[in-house]
This record gives C-alpha cells, sequence and structure tokens, in this order.
C-alpha cells in the first residue's frame, strides 16, 4: 500500500540482499507459512457472515476475538504509520467504490449487492499473514461480479510470473495487461509490499508496469501482491479520516491479495489453504 515513508525505515537485512530487503531463512519461512495459514483461515470464517443486514463492525468484531483466541495480535489495530491516526479496526473492510483501508464501523450495514473486500493481517509469533478477498453480498451486478473475477485472475496472473530471476516489472504487466484487456483499470498509488516481521517493507510492488523492468526476485523474498481494479478510473482519493481511500469517480473497485514468497524454483503463496 502507500507507505513510502514506511520504507526508508525498514530493518537491515541478515543476509545479504538488495539494501533494505530481507531474505528469509527456511525457519523463518515456515513461520511466515503458519501466519499466512491462520490469515486465510480467518478469511475461511468470516466467509459464511457476509450476509445482507451484517455490520462491518460485527466482522470485525468476531475478527478480533477469533485472532487473539488462536493467539495472534491484530496487526491493522492502532497501526499508525507516519501520515495516519492509529488505526481503528482490527480488520480493513472495504466495500464498493472504497479502494482499501475502510474502517468498520456499526453504522456501516452490507446489504444485498455489495461487493466487500476484506483484509486481516494477523501476526502470529512475530510474523504478519496479510491476506485480503472480495466477497459478494447476496446478488451483485453481472459488472461487479466480473470486476471481482476479473481482480482475482489478475492477481493469480501477477503471481504466476513470480521465480528467481524474474523482475518486478514483470508482476505489474502481467496483471495490468489482464485488467486493462477486461476493460478495468489498475489503481498506481497503492502497492504490495514486503512483509515479515514488519508489516510494511521494501521492496515496493506495483501493480502495473513493464516486463524485464524493476528489481530481480530472489529465493527467501517475501512480499504481497494485493491489486486494486476499478471499474472507471483507477484514480483514487483519501478520506478526512486519512484511511478510508475510495475512487475518484465513486465507480466500483476489488481487491485480492497474498502474501507469497520466492523459492529456488517459483513461488509459494503462504495465505493459501
Ligand atoms: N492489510 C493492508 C495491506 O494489505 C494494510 C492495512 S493497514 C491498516 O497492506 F492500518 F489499515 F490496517
Ligand atoms: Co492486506
Ligand atoms: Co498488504
Amino acid at each position: 500500500m502507500n507507505y513510502q515513508t514506511l520504507l526508508t525505515n525498514a530493518v537491515n537485512p541478515p543476509t545479504a540482499a538488495p539494501a533494505g530487503i530481507v531474505l528469509l531463512s527456511s525457519r523463518e519461512l515456515e513461520k511466515m507459512r503458519r501466519a499466512g495459514h491462520l490469515a486465510a483461515q480467518l478469511l475461511d470464517h468470516l466467509e459464511p457472515m457476509v450476509q445482507p443486514g451484517v455490520s462491518t463492525q460485527e466482522l470485525n468484531d468476531e475478527a478480533a476475538h477469533w485472532t487473539a483466541a488462536h493467539g495472534a495480535i491484530s496487526a491493522p489495530l492502532g497501526y499508525a504509520p507516519s501520515g495516519h491516526p492509529p488505526f481503528k479496526g482490527s480488520i480493513c473492510t472495504s466495500a464498493n467504490e472504497v479502494v482499501c483501508h475502510g474502517i468498520p464501523s456499526p453504522k456501516h450495514i452490507l446489504k444485498d449487492g455489495d461487493i466487500i473486500n476484506i483484509d486481516v493481517t494477523p501476526i502470529l509469533d512475530g510474523y504478519h499473514g496479510d491476506t485480503s478477498r472480495t466477497f459478494l453480498v447476496g446478488n451483485p451486478s453481472p459488472l461487479a461480479r466480473k470486476l471481482v473475477e476479473v481482480t482475482h485472475e489478475a492477481m493469480m496472473r501477477g503471481i504466476a510470473e513470480i521465480k528467481p530471476g524474474a523482475r518486478v516489472g514483470d508482476i505489474g504487466a502481467a496483471i495490468q495487461e489482464y485488467a486493462e484487456a477486461n476493460g478495468f483499470s489498475v489503481v498506481r498509488d497503492m502497492v504490495g509490499h514486503g512483509v515479515g516481521r514488519q508489516f510494511h517493507t521494501e521492496p515496493q510492488i506495483p501493480h502495473y508496469g513493464k516486463r524485464g523492468t524493476g528489481l530481480k526476485l530472489r529465493p527467501g523474498m517475501v512480499f504481497t501482491v494485493e491489486p486494486m481494479l476499478n471499474e472507471g478510473t483507477y484514480k483514487i482519493k483519501v478520506l478526512a479520516d486519512r484511511w478510508t481511500v475510495l475512487t475518484k469517480d465513486k465507480k466500483l473497485s476489488a481487491q485480492f491479495e497474498h502474501t507469497v514468497a520466492v523459492t529456488q524454483d517459483g513461488v509459494e503463496i503462504l495465505t493459501q489453504l
């Protein structure tokens, strides 16, 4: 996401790698796998609650309770990168024209036809598992369904590019090509990010770009791929609460997110069961 300020504070890597980028050992990767699996299980747990009439606060409170009951911490709660007040939720709930970082509220009741992204990040044994899915509430329009399907497929096509020697630009190019071929735009101002002991670190992973450009991927790198696709313009605006991001034209936006690791010969999705 848009955490350029945080990136300058990235910890020093324990292993030789480009400046600011941590390569995880197999022991650390096992911890990331556990955190990632817990995050995926949390989304599975919340899915049946996503129905017309539920409030985003109820989703939040169930997520907070479930996370604590599994020995983990909800990373979003109180998270305050520079320029942002502490985040008030344990998860992000971003419906319809909200692109990301929606704040749960008892006043926000889901209604038939909504689409809603739920983004969770439990910290388990010091490691962050960051994943999100966009759910259908009741029966959304064919266009809304298509946006959600194309966004998921765009993410998977981006992830499929990942292997040692590939470039960060290959990921973005695959996502952008598929999104635009289907008539949707890709948000530019919010990016995927390195993740591990820290929530947001280097490298940044744009969801658009050119093949053969950008950082070369190496085994042990762990980062998110989390494209946001819009029905209309890719431009966004941020509400006065300094968190809620919405589309500039108030048209629909969808997002999916996985945390992935670059392996010796490809990629492992850490937030998939
Ligand atoms: N989980 C989001 C991401 O994918 C970040 C949420 S930060 C919060 O990077 F403070 F809004 F929770
Ligand atoms: Co996330
Ligand atoms: Co993320």
